[in-house]
C-alpha cells in the first residue's frame, strides 16, 4: 500500500503533474474553432496518476485515460481508471514486480486486431474498450507471461503488432514478439544481451527491428557502491540490434555506437542496403538513477539520425536539429516505412523535472526545415498525435491532435492543429471539463 510520507511533495505530484481522482464523463462540450467533420473516433492518451496520491516515481503512477469521443463536429470526453490489480490493491512497483498482470498500464494505448491495449513495460497488455472500462489482461492465450513494451508497432503493410519485453531479474533479459492480425501471438524469440538494461521504445523497418541496447544499466552491484541499482553506465557502452522480423537470436547484427539514451525514435526505414533511424537522443540518462528523470540540458533529447550501412557494419551518428523535444510521432501509416515528416513536442531544459514546453514541432526529414507551433504563453503540450484526413489520405493530410493545459487559468484543453499548416492558430480547442495532468502517449482510433 502506498502513503505519501510527510515531506513536501516530489515534482512529480505538483501543479498539473498532481493526479486528478474522478471519472468524469461529459458530451457536446463547447467548442472554440471548429472541429474538422473528417475527424471520427477517440483520441485516447494514457498517463501516470496515482490512486492514492502519491507514488513513490512518476513512472510508478496509476494509468488513468483520458478520451475525446470527435463526431459530426462535436466532441465528448471521459477519463477513467484502468482498473488492474496494480489499481485495485493501492500497489506499488516493488509489490507488483513479481505478478505480471499487476500493471500500472500508465504509459501507452494503442489499438490493434480490434483490442485496446493499455500498456507499462514491466507487465502485460491490459485491455479496454471504447468507453475505457477494462476488459481484461492480455496474456495472448496463456502464451505470454512476461513483460510487454509500451512502444508496440502496428505494421502499416502486414497489419501485425511487433513487439518486445525486457526483464531485469530474470533470464531473458530480452525477448522479442510477434502477433498476427487478428491478434495471436505467433513468435516468441528470446534475446541475448550483455547485461540487463531499460529499454523503453525500439524501431521497426519493413524487413527489421532494431533493438537499442543503450546503457541504463540494472546492476545490483551498483549498491556496493552507494548507487541505485538503476543508472547510466557508459563503459557498458551502447549497441543496435538488427533482426529480421521472422528472425531470431542467432540473425541479430549488433552495431556499436556512442553511449547515449533514446526513449523515442521518431521512425526507421530502409533505404539502398542501409537502415535509416530518426531518434530523440539524448547524451545520457538518469545518472544518478530513476530519480533523475528532470531535463538538465544535457538530458535533453534532441534529433538525430542514425544510418546503419548493413554492409560496411557501422553506424553514421548526426545531430539533425538543436532543439530539445520528445514525444516524437509520424503519421502511423508510415510506421516502418521512408517519412516525410516528423512531429515532436518542445521541451525545455530545466533541473528538477521534464519541463513539456510550448512548442509543437514538424520536420521535414528531406529538407531538413522545422516549423513551430507556439501554444502560447504559460501553456504546455502534449505528444501530438497524426490524424489523417481520411484513410488515403496523403502523408501529412490531416490533423495533429493533443491535450495542452494552461498553468494560468489550470484549464487543459484539448487541441487540434492543421498538420500542414502548423504556424498557424488551432483548427479547434476544445476546453475540457477537468484538468487533465501531464502525462504520457496516446492514439487516434478511427471509427470504422
Ligand atoms: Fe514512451
Amino acid at each position: 500500500m502506498s502513503t505519501a510520507p510527510n515531506t513536501e511533495l516530489p515534482w512529480h505530484l505538483r501543479d498539473n503533474w498532481a493526479p486528478v481522482f474522478e471519472e468524469v464523463t461529459r458530451a457536446e462540450l463547447p467548442v472554440e474553432g471548429e472541429l474538422p467533420r473528417e475527424l471520427r473516433g477517440l483520441y485516447v492518451r494514457n498517463g501516470m496518476n496515482p490512486r492514492s496520491g502519491w507514488s513513490d516515481h512518476w513512472f510508478f503512477g496509476t494509468g488513468m485515460l483520458h478520451g475525446v469521443e470527435l463526431r459530426d463536429g462535436k466532441a465528448s470526453y471521459r477519463n477513467r481508471f484502468v482498473r488492474t490489480p496494480y489499481y485495485e490493491k493501492n500497489l506499488d512497483l516493488m509489490s507488483a514486480i513479481a505478478d505480471p498482470t499487476a500493471s500500472p498500464a500508465n504509459t501507452h494505448v494503442v489499438a490493434h486486431a480490434g483490442r485496446i491495449l493499455a500498456l507499462e513495460e514491466a507487465h502485460l497488455p491490459w485491455q479496454v474498450d471504447r468507453e475505457l472500462n477494462t476488459v481484461g489482461c492480455v496474456d495472448f492465450d496463456g502464451k505470454l507471461s512476461a513483460a510487454f513494451t509500451a512502444h508496440p508497432r502496428v505494421c502499416p503493410e502486414t497489419g501485425e503488432l511487433l513487439a518486445f519485453g525486457y526483464s531485469f531479474m530474470q533470464p531473458p533479459h530480452l525477448a522479442y514478439y510477434r502477433i498476427d492480425p487478428q491478434g495471436r501471438l505467433v513468435q516468441l524469440e528470446p534475446i541475448e544481451i550483455p547485461r540487463p538494461v531499460m529499454m523503453h521504445d525500439w524501431n521497426v523497418t519493413r524487413n527489421h527491428v532494431v533493438f537499442m541496447d543503450l546503457p541504463i544499466v540494472f546492476d545490483l552491484n551498483r549498491l556496493a557502491a552507494g548507487k541505485e541499482p538503476l543508472g547510466f553506465d557508459a563503459d557498458a557502452g551502447a549497441r543496435l540490434g538488427v533482426m529480421p522480423r521472422d528472425g531470431g537470436n542467432a540473425d541479430v547484427r549488433w552495431f556499436e555506437i556512442d553511449p547515449c539514451y533514446v526513449f523515442h525514435p521518431l521512425n526507421a526505414h530502409e533505404e539502398d542496403g542501409r537502415i535509416v533511424l530518426h531518434v530523440c537522443r539524448q547524451p545520457h540518462a538518469m545518472q544518478g538513477g530513476l530519480q533523475e528523470v528532470g531535463s538538465k540540458d544535457d538530458t535533453a533529447a534532441r534529433l538525430w539520425r542514425w544510418t546503419i550501412d548493413l554492409e560496411a557494419g557501422r553506424v553514421k551518428e548526426e545531430q539533425i536539429d538543436d532543439a530539445p523535444g520528445d514525444f516524437p510521432r509520424i503519421d502511423d501509416r508510415r510506421t516502418g516505412l521512408p517519412a516525410r515528416y516528423g512531429y515532436t513536442m518542445g521541451l525545455v531544459p530545466r533541473v528538477g523535472s521534464p519541463s513539456y514546453d510550448r512548442w509543437i514541432y514538424k520536420y521535414d526529414l528531406v529538407t531538413g526545415k522545422r516549423e513551430r507551433h507556439d501554444l502560447g504563453a504559460g501553456i504546455r503540450g502534449g505528444e501530438p498525435v497524426f490524424a489523417p484526413r481520411a484513410a488515403d489520405a496523403a502523408e501529412d493530410d490531416g490533423w495533429l491532435l493533443l491535450i495542452a493545459h494552461d498553468d494560468r487559468e489550470g484549464v487543459s484543453s484539448f487541441v487540434v492543429l492543421d498538420a500542414r499548416d502548423i504556424e498557424a492558430p488551432p483548427v479547434a480547442r476544445v476546453p475540457l471539463p477537468q484538468r487533465v495532468p501531464f502525462g504520457a502517449h496516446g492514439s487516434w482510433i478511427p471509427e470504422t
